[in-house]
């Protein structure tokens, strides 16, 4: 049987006894799991820009186990011990932010005109985080931010079906007729909405209401109300599967997912 962890330490030591000078390259070519230059392990991390970590590396900051390397292209596996400045800085694959998106800002990973939610986290973050599905431009809650793909798929996999729900306020009153017609499926110009669940909390504000869908097309729920002739003045998402938004997270604050929420989540998809 062959044990993967084997094969990449073997492949690994072999890297930096024989080439050392072409990490990257080889890295690239040979896309061997785990297994990354020095400068790209910090700069994931978000301990500094690639530049300046180069420019520590090579001032002799930075120790791999008890050895100082200088070289930024020195390979290092995600479970080396890398110190900077006598610091460990611990390697993790993946990340998982919780955004209270604000209005005003898009659900991107770049624009040139516009602030995207990445905008909102620091400035050293890593290079490979995206949004998990779009909220509107006007649209507060929850935003999961990662760079786990995997997860980011399940989560926007339509088969899943997994739930969103979403506090929405109208410019009129829900009715009673709203709610047979989202949990029947409103059929709008291009699809036919699956069954919501669409509740009043508060009877004294019928205007303010609770909709789960379990898809998410474009302008979903503003052009669900529309098809009963009411239009959304204000949406803002709670949830998404089993993960709440903290109501401790002002509009534009983020924190990252707790084990459990990350638990959670990865077991209901
Ligand atoms: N539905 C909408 O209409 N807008 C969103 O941002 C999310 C769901």
């Amino acid at each position: 049987m062959i044990n993967n962890a084997c094969v990449k330490t073997h492949a690994f030591s072999e890297w930096n006894r024989n080439e050392t000078g072409k990490t990257s390259a080889y890295i690239r070519n040979r896309r061997i799991q785990g297994i990354m230059r020095l400068d790209k392990y910090l700069a994931d991390m978000g301990v500094g820009k690639r530049s300046e970590l180069k420019k520590w590396i090579r001032s002799g900051k930075v120790r791999v186990g008890e050895t100082m390397i200088k070289d930024p292209g020195f390979a290092v596996q995600e479970e080396s011990e890398v110190f900077l400045n006598g610091e460990q800085i611990r390697y993790r694959q993946y990340v998982y932010y919780l955004l209270n998106k604000p209005s005003g800002v898009i659900s991107a990973t770049e624009d040139p005109r516009q602030s995207t939610v990445l905008d909102l986290l620091p400035e050293q973050r890593r290079k490979d985080l995206f949004p998990v599905g779009r909220l509107d431009k006007d649209t507060e809650g929850l935003l999961l931010i990662t760079n786990d793909g995997v997860l980011a798929h399940q989560l926007l996999s339509p088969k899943r079906h997994v739930d969103k729900v979403y506090f929405a306020r109208l410019d009129k009153p829900a009715e009673e007729k709203d709610i047979r017609a989202f949990a029947d499926g409103i059929e709008l110009d291009d699809f036919t909405a699956l069954p919501a669940e669409l509740s009043i909390p508060d009877p004294e504000k019928p205007e303010e209401t609770l909709v789960t869908i379990r898809e998410g097309k474009f302008h979903q729920i503003k052009r669900m109300f529309l098809a009963q002739g009411k239009e959304v003045v204000y949406l803002k998402r709670l949830s998404m599967g089993t993960l709440q938004l903290d109501e401790k997270l002002e509009p534009g604050e983020y924190r990252e997912l707790t084990d459990e929420e990350l638990c959670g989540l990865k077991g209901r998809v």
